[in-house]
């Protein structure tokens, strides 16, 4: 730091002589004023010829020298500040990076394996022709589960106490989907219990859940047929009496099918409503059509997807 008098010579040679204190003041006072330079001025140039060449003068471009000491003082300072400066910022920005690319390959990793998992999953369950029956009476088949992911739950009505447990997992999912993803996904009821559940008991029971949901039931058969299809368990007798207080056994998996009617994963009931809430929309994130992920299976980074 200077606190003398000092001359200044600038990139252009130009002798300057100011009292100063730091060299950003130097710079000030340069580009502040003409009126300050010394006699020593050349006196070929005109104030403006001056100016300008004072305001092409960058900080590190100006040398100074104390008056009567030929020797340079200033840049050693400036240029330690500026490379110590550089090596934090350079430390820096090598941490955000590798924690950046650290926290996309960890989240990468998860995404490969659970678009592995899916496609694990898809052969093993559903994926059959199957025709039921709503309730409002018409009919639905496994055509009507395309261009919307669902989420399927097969219970009864009159079952005590899981499956409106689950049901209202369910709705709860069903918004939080709607919410993080934007994605409506539609949650569909098939009984277990085809004696009992007509269409019109389903739509009664199911009011009391969410507003999107559909009730499917069916012949004894067909839903016999449907639960052997998704691997759910069923225990209604065929002869049963409708008006008796029987429990049905079942399953409480709720599927996920992706848009193309195919089966992606069973949530049990061991997910309560934030995990079951992650896992599903991992599932709708990660999700490629069919014709994609044949196309991804046919490049060098297929591996990544076996
Ligand atoms: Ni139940």
């Amino acid at each position: 730091m200077l606190r003398t008098s000092a001359t200044v010579i600038g990139r252009q040679g130009i002798p300057l002589t100011y009292r100063c204190l730091t060299s950003r003041a130097i710079q000030r006072s340069l580009l502040s004023t003409t009126r300050n330079l010394s006699n020593e001025t050349p006196s070929d140039k005109t104030d403006a010829e001056i100016l300008k060449d004072i305001k092409g003068i960058k900080l590190k471009d100006i040398k100074i020298k104390r008056e009567g000491q030929p020797e340079e003082v200033q840049p050693e300072i400036t240029e330690e500040e500026s490379s110590r400066f550089t090596n934090w910022k350079t430390i820096g920005i090598f941490s955000i990076v590798s924690t950046g690319a650290y926290i996309w390959a960890s989240e990468k990793k998860k995404e490969l394996e659970i678009i592995k998992e899916a496609e694990a999953n898809r052969s093993t369950v559903g994926g059959t022709p199957f025709k039921l029956t709503d309730f409002n009476g018409k009919p639905f088949t496994e055509k009507d589960l395309l261009g919307k992911f669902t989420l399927m739950y097969f219970g009864f009505s009159h079952c005590p106490d899981i499956c409106p447990a689950e049901l209202d997992k369910l709705s709860v999912w069903i918004e939080g989907i709607k919410k993080h993803c934007n994605v409506e996904v539609q949650p569909i009821f098939i009984t277990c219990d085809p004696i009992r559940d007509t269409p019109e008991v389903l739509k009664k029971y199911l009011k009391d859940f969410h507003p999107s949901m559909i009730g499917l039931t069916g012949s004894h058969a067909d839903i016999k047929e449907m639960c052997k299809n998704y691997k759910v368990f069923f225990s209604t007798p065929e002869d049963a009496n409708p008006k008796s207080d029987y429990i049905v056994d079942h399953s409480t998996f709720t599927y996920i099918i992706d848009p193309e009617g195919q089966f992606i994963e069973a949530i049990g009931t061991i997910y309560n409503e934030k995990e079951g809430l992650e896992r599903i929309e991992q599932h709708i994130k990660t999700f490629v059509p069919q014709k994609e992920r044949e196309k991804r299976l046919n490049k060098w980074y297929a591996f990544l997807f076996k």
